[in-house]
């Protein structure tokens, strides 16, 4: 396994990678949630791209950038034990040079949900991506449905831009009780972890209704918001019954459905989805 830090080096190595090369971008503290994406990229690829990069511009000025859990050493012994084969681990200045000022924009979709609690929130995902694909230049890439919404943006992104390569999404890696692993589940307390557990919660209700037969997307959003607000340690941010493609909220479900939500628990912001089919 190699650990590189610049782009110029990663460029060096790249044509010696044995292809398809498969690519995880992630911002590191791993758990098992991109570990299984590794895995994947793993048993469909010659050889295994991850990045580990807490990126700057993806964060607000209020959140979290600076406190955002790090730990490389042990994210470098897991990545060794899933065979991957080049960790690809810039510094900030290296991504954004003095003057850096190109930025990669996806329109309508990114104004909803994450878009309208984290202006600017895509943006940086979006340029961060589209840079990390330029250098590493994969044939597949990784991501989780964790993030539904950064999937849709970056598969648009991927599209409309003609970029060439694969994505794969793969499913949400919930820990026994059904929160949804996150690097940011390490900042909750005790207290706020027992709370953490009317998310997924909240999500099977939905389901739970549907699949009884309700197609009212109206009344599933009013349930949704009954039973989460019954936990006090929780501020909802959004609950959404939404179009899986344009992410426009449904007063019925006919097709498709991404029931989302975003809440605070305590500094925490945590987020967790589910399809409706
Ligand atoms: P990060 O939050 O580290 O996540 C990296 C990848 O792991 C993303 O594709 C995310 O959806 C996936 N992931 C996180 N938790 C998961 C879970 N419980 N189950 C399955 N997959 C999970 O997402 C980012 O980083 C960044 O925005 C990034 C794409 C790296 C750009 O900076």
């Amino acid at each position: 396994m190699e650990i590189v830090e610049t782009i110029s080096s990663l460029r060096e190595i790249r044509p010696k990678l044995a292809e398809p090369v498969g690519f995880v971008p992630t911002m590191g503290y791993l758990h098992e949630g991109h570990l299984s994406l590794v895995r994947q990229a793993r048993t469909e690829n010659h050889s295994v791209v991850v990045s580990i990069f807490v990126n700057p511009t993806q964060f607000g000025p209020s959140e979290d950038y600076e406190r955002y859990p790090r730990d490389a050493e042990r994210d470098f012994e897991l990545l060794e034990k899933e065979r991957t084969d080049v960790i690809f681990m810039p510094q900030a200045a290296e991504m954004y040079p003095p003057r850096f000022d190109t930025w990669v924009n996806v329109g309508a979709i990114t104004e909803r949900l994450e878009g309208e609690s984290r202006p600017e929130h895509f943006r940086g995902v979006t340029t961060v991506v589209a840079k990390l694909f330029n250098i590493v230049q994969p044939n597949n890439a990784y991501f989780g449905q964790k993030d539904a919404q950064q999937v849709l943006v970056l598969k648009k992104m991927v599209a409309d831009l003609n970029m060439n390569l694969k994505i794969v999404t793969l499913p949400t890696v919930r820990e026994a009780d059904g929160l949804a692993m996150s690097s940011r589940n390490a900042y909750l307390n005790p207290e706020e972890r027992r709370a953490s557990l009317i998310l997924y919660q909240t999500l099977k209700l939905a389901q739970k209704l549907y699949t009884e037969g309700e197609g009212n997307a109206v009344y599933l959003r009013q349930e949704m918001l009954t039973l989460i607000e019954q936990e006090p340690l929780v501020k909802v941010n959004y609950v959404s019954v939404a179009d899986i493609e344009t992410l426009e909220e449904l007063d019925s479900i006919t097709s498709p459905a991404l029931v989302s939500l975003a809440v605070k628990i305590g500094n925490t912001r945590l987020i967790d989805n589910i399809m409706l089919k």
